[in-house]
């Protein structure tokens, strides 16, 4: 049922329905985070494989592992530099969990990753579990983004309830945000080491890490944590999807798609607003800024597949560029892996 009260959507997730909800990255597929049955859902509704961690959101961003319901036991000083810094918002910390954080969202694994999501319908409606239920609070919502597994992830609700729609039960909730402000996943940080390591790049960049905890950030290789979300051919749309660095690689390559035989309408093209659309190609997103790549680039691969396009050629931002741009090369370079 779709709602535009964020306390009826708390009412149903404590009684163990999931919840469609907004977050300023993607939209996610809720569930109480302490209900094993209701997690279970989250599986069988995403044809997500079992023992695959999800996020658990709270509404405090300040964690106090001796806290009743803590759902972590341990927060390292940087971690915590980070959670001031950047909660609410699009970062998610990977800590050493509490008996509360169950083997269901954990994937079996000893470590919660949890993050206060910066979008003010996914707060209310946290805040509204707590209100609600005073006694079991801090509610922990458990939330992978709300798609089929291995699909783009939602950036609208019209998105979500495209994939999800006819799946969800009568008792289950979907809540409308308006568009995701970020529209890429947020940054995951294993903080169970002694420095940072981004296992995912998201809404928050690198260096913003490092400025903020002073520490160097390693990278995700050779860390023994498993992030299903890093497997190469995720994030991907029917169409094919090939990268090009500029906008003259990028006229040669819709140049050899048509020569082999496709037509040129049907060959997509991203890339910023400064590159222009080689003839008779369609045009599925040209942004004028990394944040608005960003903001549109789900919805572009998307519509590629709603609009006939079978072929996209996507030019990246700039490598060298920071911020949300390592999330964007990151998603169009799973999106166009071998599957
Ligand atoms: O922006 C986001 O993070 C969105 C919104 C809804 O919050 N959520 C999201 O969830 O992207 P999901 O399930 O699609 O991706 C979560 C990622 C997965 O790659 C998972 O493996 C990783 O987080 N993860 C969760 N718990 C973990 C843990 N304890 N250790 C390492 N990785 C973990
Ligand atoms: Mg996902």
């Amino acid at each position: 049922m779709i709602t535009a009260d964020p306390r009826a959507v708390a009412a149903a997730l404590l009684d163990g329905a999931l919840a469609v909800l907004p977050t300023e990255t993607v939209y996610g597929l809720a569930a109480r985070a302490d209900n094993p049955a209701a997690v279970a859902r989250i599986y069988a509704v995403k044809g997500r494989p079992a023992l695959h961690p999800v996020i658990v959101h709270v509404a405090d961003p300040h964690l106090d592992p001796d806290a009743p319901g803590s759902w972590v036991r341990e927060v390292p000083d940087y971690a915590r530099q980070l959670a001031e810094a950047c909660w609410p918002g699009p970062l998610t910390l990977v800590l050493p969990r509490s008996a509360r954080a169950g083997d269901d969202v954990t994937g079996g694994q000893d470590t919660v990753a949890i993050r206060v999501p910066g979008h003010p319908v996914a707060l209310a409606v946290i805040q509204a579990m707590d209100e609600a239920d005073p006694a079991g609070a801090p509610h922990g919502v458990a939330a992978p983004s709300a798609n089929r597994f291995g699909h783009v992830s939602p950036t609208s609700l019209a998105h979500a309830l495209a994939d999800l729609g006819e799946l969800l039960a009568e008792s289950d909730m979907a809540i409308d945000g308006g568009a995701c402000s970020v529209g890429v996943e947020s940054t995951i940080v294993d903080c169970t080491g002694p420095q940072p390591r981004v296992l995912r790049p998201g809404g928050i960049g690198v260096a913003d890490i490092e400025r903020t905890t002073g520490l160097e950030a390693l990278d995700a290789t050779a860390s023994g944590i498993r992030v299903p979300g890093a497997l190469p051919s995720h994030y991907a749309p029917a169409a094919r999807i090939a990268l090009a660095p500029d906008a003259e690689a990028l006229a040669a390559y819709v140049d050899a798609v048509v020569e082999g035989g496709t037509e040129v309408e049907r060959i997509g093209v991203i890339a910023s607003s400064a590159i222009p659309t080689p003839e008779g190609a369609t045009r599925l997103l040209a942004p004028d800024s990394v944040d608005a790549y960003a903001r549109g680039l789900y919805d572009s691969l998307r519509r590629a597949d709603a609009t006939g396009v079978v072929f996209v050629v996507a030019v990246p931002p700039d490598p060298d560029a920071e911020g949300v741009s390592e999330a964007i090369a990151d998603r169009l370079r799973r999106a166009s892996a071998p599957r």
